[in-house]
């Protein structure tokens, strides 16, 4: 058997990851090759993500739905995801009011756990991780209703259906949160009624939708039909492997995809990591290659750069691609996708971050993205020069000024990873896809001495 490294998998199936801190343009990127499959799954998170698709004049937000949705393609939950129902039935009434009444194509895992009310009134109080720092969290619930899961407390979507199970749990877990509330909190506690009357409401809508996942997913490849996993937030955002403390509460790569559905990652053939051709990141945490400063702000207006789900402007910086390399090795990325390279049009000298200081850089090879990020990261950079000409028109390689195919080759090179697709627009037809994909065409660049600057 021969093996080909940059394709370790045969699989028909295709996954979409963040691979910086979330808001990569996932949205734009699943809704773009949806066409190309026949089911949409989201994995992990909950309404904390934030997922844009513009069409033509028309802006779509997907919190829960998955962004498949626009093409009418199947669309499944799966049990990794965090559920807020009454979040999830807002979005399916504004797609049906835009027209898009694709209810019956949606599947909800009867195993994903649900967000309760009471999940999000903890999320305002505890928004703290180790040492009392503050996550800055999306406030939608996300890591208290993680926390139940996993302390085996949760209450699963199945059990609307069994609605007299979801009642007992119901009172249990109230009683439970009225304690904390009132005795650690002093915060006002909840009344059980209409929480009640309002989850029997949702439990009608949706009982029919809610099933069991993993034998739809292997019923769906039974049939030698096509899926595209969507996940959602960014590796450095992934409980276990991102910027703990500062961090979601699920495993946002791909390897969140198996326990997130059942389904088998060996049946998935190609795993492709969204990065802007810069860096952003909404909330608190580390951000090493951060510009607080007017470039930064430059980059803010430019991008667009303010959140999809809280509307928090997002903090802006250069590419780091010594955080990149540790998102694609652990998250077994096989080709990268380069959104927003729009807005670097006409930044006279772009940086990219090659390292840190004392802990290594992309051309040793060698040196570990730290687990400990308390301490101050100072980068290395390396500095190429810009371009002028606009790129949102682009529709092939060679269409792209001579600087930015260089700015795009250099990423290649220094992650030994090729790139398959170039998004230069908010709109769905403003991309590029780069048959063949651009591979690697050195080993990694040599790192002039000279242009490093701390
Ligand atoms: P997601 O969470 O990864 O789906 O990303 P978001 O939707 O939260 O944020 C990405 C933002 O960038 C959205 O407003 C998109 O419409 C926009 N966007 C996506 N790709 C591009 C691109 O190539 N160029 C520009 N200018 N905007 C883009
Ligand atoms: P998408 O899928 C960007 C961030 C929050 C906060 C941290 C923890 O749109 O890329 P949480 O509410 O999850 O407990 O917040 O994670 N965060 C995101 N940042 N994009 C997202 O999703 C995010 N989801 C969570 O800002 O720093
Ligand atoms: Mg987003």
């Amino acid at each position: 058997m021969s093996f080909d490294a940059k394709k370790k998998h045969s699989g028909r199936h295709f996954c979409v990851v963040g691979v910086q801190w979330g808001d990569e343009g996932k949205g734009k990127i699943v809704d773009a090759l949806s066409s190309d499959f026949d089911a949409v799954v989201r994995y992990q998170g909950g309404a904390n993500a934030g997922h844009t698709v513009l069409i033509g004049e028309e802006e779509f937000i997907f919190h829960l739905v998955p962004s498949g949705i626009l093409e009418g393609k199947t669309c499944v939950i799966g049990n990794g995801v965090v559920m807020d129902v009454a979040t999830f039935i807002e979005e399916l009434d504004e797609l049906k009011a835009r027209g898009l009444d694709y209810e019956d194509r949606i599947w909800i895992s009867e195993r994903a756990h649900l967000v309760m009310p009471y999940h999000r009134v903890l999320d305002r109080l505890q928004d703290v991780g180790s040492n009392g720092a503050r996550i800055g969290t999306t406030l939608r619930g996300i890591g208290p209703c993680y926390t139940d899961k996993v302390a085996r407390r949760g209450i699963r979507a199945g059990d609307l259906v069994d609605f007299a199970r979801f009642e007992a749990l119901l009172h249990e877990n109230v009683e439970h949160f009225n304690r904390v509330f009132r005795d650690l909190h002093g915060e006002k506690e909840l009344e059980v009624a209409p929480i009640l009357a309002e989850y029997r409401e949702h439990a009608d809508r949706l009982r029919d939708r809610i099933c069991n996942i993993t034998d739809l997913l292997w019923e769906i490849d039974g049939r030698g039909e096509g899926i595209l996993f969507e996940g959602a937030q960014g590796a450095l955002l992934d409980i276990d492997l991102g910027s703990y403390p500062y961090v979601t509460s699920s495993n946002t790569s791909f390897l969140g995809l198996g326990p997130g559905t059942g389904f088998s990652p060996r049946a998935v053939g190609t795993v492709a990591g969204i990065t802007k051709a810069y860096t952003t990141r909404v909330g608190e945490g580390p951000f090493p290659t951060e510009l607080d400063d007017d470039l930064g702000e430059e980059l803010r207006r430019a991008g667009s750069e303010f959140g999809a789900t809280t509307g928090r402007p997002r903090r802006c910086g250069w590419l780091d691609l010594f955080a990149l390399r540790y998102a694609i090795r652990f998250g077994d990325i096989d080709t990268l996708v380069i959104t927003k390279l729009d807005v670097l049009d006409g930044f006279e000298k772009l940086r990219i971050g090659v390292g840190y200081e004392g802990i290594g850089d992309i051309q040793g090879g060698g040196g570990s993205f730290p687990a400990d990020l308390e301490r101050e990261l100072k980068p290395i950079y390396i500095d190429m020069p810009g371009w002028t000409e606009p790129t949102a028109n682009c529709r092939k390689y060679e269409d792209l000024p001579i600087e930015a195919q260089k700015y795009l080759e250099f990423i290649v090179n220094a992650t030994q990873c090729p790139i398959s697709i170039l998004s230069v627009g908010k709109e769905r037809s403003q991309m590029i896809r780069l048959d063949p994909w651009l591979g690697v065409s050195g080993g990694l660049p040599e790192l002039p001495v000279e242009t490093k600057i701390s």
